[in-house]
């Protein structure tokens, strides 16, 4: 195993009923700004539970943050709470408004271009401290100190990340994701797949604690998901077992000590950015390519999953990896979504264009085995 720091300093208040206890959690003469997104919160109630419990504080709202957040709508927010010198940011919604009030959070006191936070990857020495009401399972970013922004102008998005960012706390009630949208219960079951992907199919370093931890997070969304997709009611456990899955999917605990890849997010990020593709949609597209790709230099670690998740005990190795990359696209296309970048109306010029983009960037995800050269031939054995 690799040495490693392991700090997550978030406070984790899951289950029914919870969000009433956020009061607690926020220091009492703060001055808040909650932000959120298109309005899901005013249908579901969660809205109104969250104003409840911060009845006595000072309350500033901050809507309209899209998904996969503008830095233009951000840089908004940043001058609310710049000028009412906002102390404590309350992000209610899915990974997009826990990102966007991440963000929010670094800019306030940055000097300079904030855009460089994430195109510079510059320090961030101060933050405004955040807490979440998390919505949407998918993203961990309510357990983790990182996001990702979009910038609408230059069709750009891109990562950042500082240990001032956790949140102070979050909120998991299981019960507030039950207004999903099926698109969405289905991204957030295959974005935390592939998080787990990214962290445990590269490199063995003999990391049983972090393998088979990964394997049961692998093991739970194959079966919990198409348990929550299989019926329109929504069933409290399932729920509960997916929502955690995906914090434990991206809350740092799995990847420590563990080669870690990413470079289907590095390319998935681009089919957004230019696209418009769902974040989960893409990681869907591109990780059987990435995988197809990597069959030779990441045999050990392919085999052990082909073995322990899928089961696949029989043939030579080259048919157990090229099943497990078949069964890994089938259990996307089986909770529903389309795998092929034609499903998607995206071809060749697109391709060529995103490979110029890696080219002159010269990296990919964080292992040399996918170079910026390798990535139109991964994308185009997706078209
Ligand atoms: O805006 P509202 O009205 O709230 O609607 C949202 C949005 O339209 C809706 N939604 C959320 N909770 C709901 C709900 N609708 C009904 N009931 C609820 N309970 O769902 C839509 C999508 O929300 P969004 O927050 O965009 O989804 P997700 O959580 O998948 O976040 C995606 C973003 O997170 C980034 C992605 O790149 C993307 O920008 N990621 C962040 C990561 C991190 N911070 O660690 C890692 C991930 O790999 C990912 O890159
Ligand atoms: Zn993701």
């Amino acid at each position: 195993m690799e040495n490693f720091n392991f700090y997550n300093p978030v406070t984790v208040l899951f289950g029914k009923g919870k969000i009433s206890e956020i009061s607690s959690q926020i220091p009492k003469n703060a001055k808040i700004l909650m932000t959120y997104g298109g309005g899901s919160i005013k249908k579901n109630g969660v809205y109104d539970q969250v104003m409840e419990a911060l009845e006595g504080f000072d309350v500033t709202e901050f809507s309209g943050i899209e998904a996969n957040p503008h830095f233009e709508t951000l840089m908004k927010a940043v001058e609310i709470v710049r000028s009412k010198k906002i102390d404590f940011l309350l992000a209610v919604g899915g990974g997009s408004v826990v990102d966007g009030t991440k963000f929010i959070s670094a800019a306030t006191y940055f000097e300079g271009d904030e855009w460089n936070i994430m195109a510079k990857r510059a320090p961030i020495h101060k933050a405004v401290d955040l807490g979440a009401v998390l919505t949407l399972p998918a993203t961990g970013s309510e357990m983790n100190s990182g996001g990702v922004v979009t910038r609408v102008a230059t069709k750009e998005k891109m990562a950042f990340g500082n240990a001032l960012l956790f949140p102070k706390f979050s909120v998991l009630d299981p019960e507030t994701t039950y207004s999903l949208p099926k698109r969405q219960v289905i991204n957030g079951i295959v974005d935390a797949f592939v998080h787990v992907m990214e962290q445990y199919l590269t490199y063995p370093v003999n990391s049983p604690v972090q393998d088979r931890f990964a394997e049961g997070l692998l093991l739970t969304l194959i079966e919990e998901g198409p348990k929550a997709l299989a019926s329109d009611t929504p069933d409290y456990e399932t729920r509960a077992n997916l929502m955690w899955a995906a914090t434990m999917a991206l809350n740092g605990l799995i990847g420590v000590g563990v080669k870690n890849d990413w470079a289907t997010h590095m390319i998935g990020h681009e089919l957004t950015a230019f696209h418009g593709i769902d974040h989960a949609v893409t990681l869907a597209i591109v990780m059987p390519g990435v995988l197809a790709h990597l069959k030779q230099d990441r045999s050990e670690k392919l085999l052990q999953y082909a073995e322990r998740v899928w089961n696949i005990t029989e043939g030579t190795d080259e048919e157990k990896k090229t099943l497990a990359i078949e069964k890994t696209e089938a259990f996307f296309n089986q909770v529903g979504i389309k795998t092929r970048l034609s499903d998607h109306n995206v071809g060749q010029d697109s391709v060529d264009i995103i490979a110029k983009r890696f080219e002159e960037r010269g990296y990919v995800g964080m292992l040399p085995d996918v170079s910026a050269k390798d990535v139109p031939k991964i994308l185009e054995s997706r078209l």
